[in-house]
């Protein structure tokens, strides 16, 4: 099967991420995909969203199955993966992932730990769609090294569009550097209220400061 490998990301926390990782996952599924939801952030939102209130309780995580690739051990493929009657897996997470990325700074390949662990569970699924934490550090680089596009969902307001160049910086360096064919699926303005002008004067602000060369990308 030839997976799509999503990363939706953006470095601003409460842009609804994991809202749209979890609507995303549950449309594809309805439409008669196979999917797998990958929570990388050690809150552990979508590990939630999707039904399990103590993250922390669960036996193999995100986490441990990195730490055994870092450590040169075995996981078994589909390891820790949580199946769901709607038809859309996950891959859960919880905290210890914060102190993964301590581990990740001395590693060997410490921005393809991620995609190592892909390789074992990707051909069962159509669509792999990573939710990534608020931030730019290791673990968003490892998901953005991975994955075949990366979604933007970002606020129709004038901060979160301006904090936008940072992360396409971002973007670009891994595409220099990691991973040439990452492209940019779009930005996806969340909680847009289109009655108000402000909102619609912010639309434009974030199409604006969006010049990804040829690409119209705002939607
Ligand atoms: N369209 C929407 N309308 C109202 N509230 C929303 C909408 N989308 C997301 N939210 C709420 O906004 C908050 C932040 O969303 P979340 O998906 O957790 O963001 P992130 O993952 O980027 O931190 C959550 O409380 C979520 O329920
Ligand atoms: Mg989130």
């Amino acid at each position: 099967m030839n997976t799509q490998i999503i990363a939706c990301s953006n470095q601003k926390g409460g842009t609804a991420k994991t809202t749209t990782c979890v609507n995303l996952g549950i449309g594809l599924a309805r439409a008669g995909k196979k999917v797998l939801l990958v929570d990388r952030d050690p809150q552990g939102s979508l590990t939630i969203s999707r039904g399990n209130p103590q993250p922390d309780k669960l036996p193999f995580t995100l986490s441990d199955a990195m730490g055994r690739i870092l450590t040169d051990q075995p996981v078994r493929p589909g390891k820790g993966i949580l199946r769901h009657s709607e038809g859309v897996d996950l891959m859960p997470e919880n905290i210890p992932l914060s102190g993964m990325e301590v581990s990740l700074v001395n590693a060997m390949s410490r921005e393809t730990i991620l995609r190592q662990h892909f390789e074992t569970v990707k051909r069962q699924y159509s669509h792999i769609i990573v939710d990534c934490q608020s931030s730019l550090g290791l673990l968003t680089v490892n998901a953005l090294a991975t994955a075949n596009s990366v979604l933007v969902p970002v606020q129709a307001e004038y901060l979160p569009a301006k904090g936008l160049e940072q992360l396409l910086q971002t973007i670009n360096k891994v595409r220099r550097q990691i991973n040439p064919k990452l492209k940019i699926d779009g930005i996806l303005l969340t909680m847009v209220d289109s009655r108000t002008k402000f909102c619609q004067r912010n639309r434009r602000s974030a199409a604006g400061e969006l010049r990804f060369q040829d690409q119209s990308l705002c939607f």
